[in-house]
């Protein structure tokens, strides 16, 4: 996967490594480091390959606690059910490997949006994490004591554009996005999209917030406006990436955190 495919001229253009996010990429992704206050960490997993440190490891069916063995049943897709269940197991793993716990001595709970987080008694640091997958591909980003929200979609043909954007844009986005020819609209509103669900998920609300209440600045440098109740516009930092046709977004309330991708072998 190629992270440096910045490029799209048709699109609103990604931020990319411009203070104060300076963007690493580390050469990952079998040894975890230390998680610094000001760092966010961004694990690639590729769903359908072996899942990267693990093997021989006891992975991965056997970590999962009873509530995610019982989801894990619900999927009736086949490959449905397996991106799941390894996600988890790699996110356990990593927050194994961050808190020095045995992968299946992790415990979640969630909030009432459905956003888990490590239960009260485990969470070290104010450790927190954030996972979206899309595709064969599973993000997982993790920080301390700043509110974190992860999205990530694969660019594929969609229908019916224009009621969705009427759905979840604001006027200023709406505006943008039909002044862009017809053949540059699907990637843009994937880029928009996947960074209205990145903030929405950093609030943990999910779209319950009102998708139409973020409002993203026309440069993708951050945002015009947020929903009442969540701070000034300005507290909130958003970053933008591409690897392939997946989209990226990652939204913190730590202004002047570093990220850290720790990217899958291509
Ligand atoms: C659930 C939701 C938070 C994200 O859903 P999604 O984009 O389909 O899925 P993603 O893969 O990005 O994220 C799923 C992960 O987010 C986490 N999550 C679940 N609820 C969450 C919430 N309220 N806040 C933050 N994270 C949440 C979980 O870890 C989940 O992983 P799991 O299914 O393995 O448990 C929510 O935003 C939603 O329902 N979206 C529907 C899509 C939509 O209408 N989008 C419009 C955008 S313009």
């Amino acid at each position: 996967m190629n992270l440096n495919s910045f490029a799209h001229s048709d699109e609103p253009s990604p931020r990319r490594s411009d203070a104060p996010w300076v963007e690493t990429v580390a050469s990952g992704p079998t040894a975890v480091p230390t998680l610094r206050d000001a760092e966010v960490h961004v694990w690639y997993l590729r769903l359908g390959s072996d899942l990267p440190g693990l093997t021989g490891r006891g992975c991965c069916r056997d970590w999962l606690d009873e509530e995610e063995a019982s989801r894990a049943e619900r999927y009736r897709h086949p490959q449905a059910r397996e991106a799941f269940v390894r996600t988890r197991a790699y996110l356990r793993w990593l927050l194994g490997q961050y808190l020095e716990m045995a992968p299946n001595a992790i415990r979640f709970t969630l909030n009432r949006h459905g956003k888990p987080r490590l239960a009260e008694s485990q969470e070290d640091r104010g450790l927190v994490f954030n996972v979206s997958h899309s595709g064969h591909l599973a993000l997982l980003g993790f920080a301390r004591d700043s509110p974190l929200g992860l999205d990530v979609e694969q660019l594929r043909p969609r229908r019916q554009l224009e009621p969705l954007a009427d759905y979840c844009f604001s006027a200023a986005e709406r505006k943008r996005w039909r002044k862009l020819a017809p053949e540059q609209r699907l990637a843009a509103f994937v880029r928009y999209w996947t960074v209205k669900e990145a903030f929405c998920k950093a609030t943990g609300r999910g779209i319950t917030l009102g998708l139409k209440n973020v409002s993203v600045a026309a440069d993708f440098q951050g945002f015009d406006s947020v929903p009442e109740g969540l701070g000034v516009a300005d507290a909130w930092s958003l970053h933008t990436w591409d690897i392939g046709d997946y989209r990226c977004a990652l939204v913190s309330r730590n202004p002047a955190a570093t990220i850290i991708h720790f990217p899958v072998e291509p």
